[in-house]
């Protein structure tokens, strides 16, 4: 029987490619998404992936939609933690609300999505769970106080659970994506995309959804079994660690 996956945030964007990688490669994948109803159908009608929506950012809707999925489709097995938003501005200028909303989508959401699925996992033994923080959370960035504490949380989070995983053959990994060329980075000024960030990738470009799908897919199988607690940075040469 194909394991199954569920990404978070997966239908469009890195989600949508790393749910079609997932699915290409024989996993049941299933996506869940927060708001945008359009891009989710249009994503079903394309993959023919199960679409749920809830939002990550709170927890009694996680707990009953991986209740759903798990009826419906099967134990989840593996878990990309993928969702996220960002609210940029200054420091001086953010809001509240912006850090507010941040927080609680990108990392509380890991607590959200992980808790419900954690106990299946040590019971069957085996689970391969991939959070896709950012090179934001590892170097900081102008304008992103909120997000790069966010994405940063994220990598705390990673590797305290790979310590509590690992005797139950459950492997807790990040990825860090530089600049990907999807909605979230189309939304930053064009002009501030070419003068300040593009310069700054040595590769010269930015990335693409499927070489950030090509990392998570490789975390998730059997063979990385040995690999937990670790971050695979995929940002163009722009931040070494
Ligand atoms: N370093 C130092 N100073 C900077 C700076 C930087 N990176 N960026 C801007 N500044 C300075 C500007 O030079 C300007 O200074 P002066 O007033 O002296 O000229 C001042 O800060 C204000 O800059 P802006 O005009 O840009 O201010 P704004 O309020 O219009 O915009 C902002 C602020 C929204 C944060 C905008 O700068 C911005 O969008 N920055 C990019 C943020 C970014 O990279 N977001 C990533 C989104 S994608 C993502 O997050 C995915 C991922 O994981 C990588």
């Amino acid at each position: 029987m194909a394991r199954v996956a569920l990404v978070t945030g997966g239908t469009r964007g890195i989600g949508a490619a790393i749910s079609k990688a997932l699915k290409g490669a024989g996993y049941t994948t299933v996506a869940t998404y927060a708001g945008n109803d359009e891009a989710a159908q249009k994503f079903h009608a394309e993959t023919g992936i199960p679409v749920y929506k809830w939002s990550v950012a709170d927890y009694d809707a996680c707990v009953e939609g991986v209740r759903k999925v798990e009826a419906e489709v099967g134990p989840i097995e593996i878990l990309v933690n993928n969702a996220g938003i960002t609210r940029d501005a200054p420091f001086h200028r953010m809001t509240r609300q912006q850090w507010d909303e941040v927080i609680r989508t990108n990392l509380d959401g890991l607590f959200n999505m992980t808790h419900p699925v954690w106990p299946g996992m040590r019971e069957r033994q085996y689970g391969r769970i991939v959070v896709i923080s950012s090179v934001n959370g590892q170097k900081g960035q102008f304008g992103q106080v909120n997000y790069s504490a966010s994405k940063a949380g994220d990598l705390g989070f990673v590797k305290a659970l790979a310590l509590e995983g690992a005797k139950f053959n459950i492997t807790v990994n990040a990825v860090c994506p530089g600049y990907i060329d999807t909605d979230m980075v189309r939304a930053v000024d064009p002009k501030i995309i070419a003068e300040r960030i593009v310069p700054t990738i040595p590769v010269g470009r930015l990335g693409t959804a499927d070489e950030i799908a090509r990392c998570v897919l490789f975390l998730v199988s059997e063979e990385a079994g040995f690999i937990t607690g670790s971050t695979i940075s995929a940002n163009g040469g722009m931040y070494m660690i």
